[in-house]
């Protein structure tokens, strides 16, 4: 069909098997492709076994903590007469990442069908879904799937006639990449600033208006209801390394490759098949430099590191950085490392929430000097500067925007000395950059 590119072979199309059919995205075309056939068999289930059934599959987050979702659910407190509320993270903003927005697009329904259970799954009734400002082409689906959804009865007050109520209302960020932090997003759902809050209390206490809440990524619920239609014993076996890296996951791949794009993996798949095989590998005479493999906040890997790598989230810790949220930014030997992180580092400094002291100066004061490096006007002390700001970074404030801008500087430093070496000494001639 018209998806950009047609499956390989090392391809497992679960949650991608309808993108690039124009009919999936409608509640008709939706159902004669089994859709809603889960939310009928979950209504029919009760909340502990919807858990068990979670917690059974070995789903993990996919938003990038990797936290193990069944778990999760079964924080929410049971008999508390208290609202419950979901929501539905599809902020989806962090660089290199587009996976979320294909779910989106080409799937709406599927999503709505994973809130739906998961508001059963935590004994809600209401879900928000959270959607980036900049996704407008995916809202507007999403908000016409979620109205059909409504007029069929399929969710409302009396989804598909079992008595309970299932609400989904869609809520459209503004543009700020902290919103996608939980604590930041339910801020902002609230009409507040959006600036993430101190943990404890955690959401499943007090989240949403105070209520108990479960936050979770697009991907991870759009998963649920294969859960719940092929069992938990089927998605577990979706594995070809780690027991603790189950199912599918979304990889969107940009950068340097031949075929830039969405693909969906088992867990543990080689990364090298994955550049090399699935994205036809670098552009013509090019050889691989370094990849980013979990969207931007997290540590930069070297040739030899993917050599031996299975993408999963053991399998990419063990090479020194981690799954994230699947985002992987690829870059060839044309790429100048300590330009690229400047960008990101610029990045995370105009994104910061500025709550922070440490975030607030410390993507800020890295920016500086990375730029000032850039312009031939570093100093030999500023690579150690560089760590110590980053230490100052790590582990220190209310959100992990801090630790996501200093993962680049620190790896990029460690393992790509060279590229900063050739600014310091002068053999690499300056670049212009803005201060
Ligand atoms: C600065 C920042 C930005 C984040 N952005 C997103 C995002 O866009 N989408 C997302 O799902 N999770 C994002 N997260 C992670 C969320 O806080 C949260 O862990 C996730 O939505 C939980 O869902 P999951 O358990 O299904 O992965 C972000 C975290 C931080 C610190």
């Amino acid at each position: 069909m018209g998806y950009p590119h047609p499956i390989h072979p090392k391809e497992t199309p679960v949650l991608s098997t309808h993108f690039g059919e124009m009919e999936a995205r409608s509640l008709e075309g939706w159902v004669a492709r089994g859709g809603y056939v889960a939310l009928r068999q979950a209504l029919e289930m009760t909340t502990e076994a919807i858990v068990d059934e979670v917690k059974a599959s070995g789903l993990r987050g996919r938003g990038g903590a990797g936290f193990p979702c069944g778990m999760k659910w079964g924080f929410m407190p049971k008999d508390d007469g208290r609202p419950h509320y979901l929501c539905c993270n599809a902020d989806e903003s962090e660089p290199g990442t587009f996976k979320d927005r294909e779910i989106i697009r080409w799937t709406p329904h599927a999503l709505i069908e994973g809130c739906a259970i998961g508001c059963l799954g935590i004994r809600a009734e209401t879900c928000f879904i959270f959607i980036r400002g900049e996704y407008t082409e995916p809202a507007e689906i999403l908000e016409r799937a979620v109205a059909e959804a409504y007029a069929a009865g399929v969710i409302g007050p009396d989804a598909c006639g079992s008595g309970k109520r299932i609400d989904i209302f869609v809520h459209r960020g503004a543009g700020a990449y902290i919103c996608g932090e939980e604590t930041a997003l339910m801020n902002a759902i609230e009409g507040k600033r959006g600036n993430p809050r101190i943990k404890p209390p955690f959401p499943a206490v007090s989240g949403l208006f105070g209520m108990p809440t479960t936050i979770n990524n697009v991907e991870t619920l759009a998963a649920v209801p294969h859960i719940i239609t092929r069992g938990a014993a089927w998605y577990a076996g979706l594995s070809l390394s780690s027991p603790k890296s189950t199912g599918t996951k979304l990889i969107s791949v940009c950068g340097h490759v031949q075929r830039p794009g969405t693909y969906e993996i088992t867990m543990g798949l080689p990364m090298q098949e994955l550049i090399f095989d699935l994205c036809g590998g670098m552009r013509e005479g090019r050889t691989l430099k370094a990849v980013i493999p979990g969207g931007s906040s997290v540590p930069i890997m070297t040739p030899e590191e993917v050599a031996g790598c299975a993408t999963d989230y053991e399998g990419i810790a063990a090479s020194g950085s981690l799954l994230g949220s699947g985002g992987m930014i690829v870059m060839d030997d044309s790429t100048d490392l300590v330009y690229q992180i400047m960008r990101l580092a610029r990045f995370y400094a105009h994104e910061s929430c500025a709550q922070c002291t440490n975030c607030r100066e410390g993507t800020a004061w890295t920016t500086r000097i990375l730029e000032r490096i850039l312009r031939g006007e570093g100093k030999s002390a500023d690579l150690d500067l560089l760590l110590d700001l980053a230490d100052n970074m790590t582990g220190r404030t209310i959100c992990v925007l801090a630790d996501s801008c200093a993962a680049p500087v620190i790896s990029g430093i460690q393992k790509f000395r060279p590229d900063f070496d050739a600014y310091l000494t002068g053999a690499r001639a300056p670049v212009m950059v803005e201060a």
